[in-house]
């Protein structure tokens, strides 16, 4: 059985100290409770900080990116190594406001999922389609289209640290969360592709998270689904009350 999985985006924001309160908050919340995976995703300058915080915890430290090259005239980069260095163990990728506001590219995105996992971090990479392509019916050629770019090359070892996330863009910040049945079948179908590509084993063993519009309320629902392993999440994971609500609903 796959693990559950759930993730706090926090994207650009929080001070210093409201990222380690945040952390210290969460990491009290689970405790050394590991029957879900939990992971934390502050801004870069904040994460040793709180990865102190989160010390003796179940808790995880990610990135919201990495870079593609592993070290280098790569100014503003971060690298994957230095990542490691800074006690990370996730590195979100492709994320949807990176792919549509910075322009990150589908071949950009697969560089990075390799050189993150070559560095021995799990990536997390991002998918989903946007409202004008799931209105025009294209969500599905869009969903094979981006796993088919993001994971090939993978060797068998490096996809037993990838992470999947579903996260429709038109979901994703607007409070218009997908239904169970509509996150169901989009990793239904994100399933049977890899299931095509690369067999049952990888199929049955990749975790599909669902992110987008992700609460207290509404995560039991989509968590219950069979191909929904988990949660990433952006603003219910600023505060330590929602975020914990999402992780307990996740146990079941
Ligand atoms: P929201 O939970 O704020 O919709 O953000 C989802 C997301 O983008 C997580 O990566």
């Amino acid at each position: 059985m796959r693990k559950k999985l759930v993730a706090g985006n926090w994207k650009m924001n929080t001070t210093r100290a409201e990222a380690t309160a945040l952390a210290a908050a969460v990491a009290k919340g689970v405790g050394t409770d590991d029957r879900v995976g939990v992971a934390v995703c502050p801004p870069f300058p904040w994460l040793t900080a709180v990865g102190d915080a989160l010390t003796g915890s179940a808790v995880a430290l990610g990135a919201q990116d990495v870079h593609y090259e592993k070290k280098g005239a790569f100014t503003g980069e971060v690298s994957p190594a230095m990542l490691a260095e800074c006690g990370c163990t996730y590195a979100i990728i492709g994320h949807s406001e990176r792919r549509h506001i910075l322009g990150e590219a589908d071949s950009a995105i697969n560089h990075k999922v390799h050189t993150a996992l070559e560095e021995g971090l799990h990536a997390i990479l991002c998918m989903g389609e946007t409202l004008a392509e799931r209105e025009r019916g294209l969500q599905e050629r869009v969903f094979q289209r981006q796993v088919y770019a993001a994971c090939a090359g993978l060797t068998d070892e490096q996809f037993g640290r990838l992470v999947i996330a579903y996260e429709p863009v038109w979901a994703i910040g607007t409070g218009k969360v997908a239904t169970p049945e509509q996150a169901q079948e989009a990793h239904a179908f994100v399933r049977g592709k890899l299931r095509a590509l690369y067999g049952d084993k990888i199929a049955d063993a990749t975790p599909i998270l669902y992110g987008g519009s992700v609460t207290g309320e509404n995560a039991r629902d989509l968590l219950k689904q069979p191909d929904v392993d988990g949660a990433l999440v952006g603003g219910a994971s600023l505060k330590p009350d929602s975020f914990l609500a999402i992780v307990a609903a996740a146990r079941g």
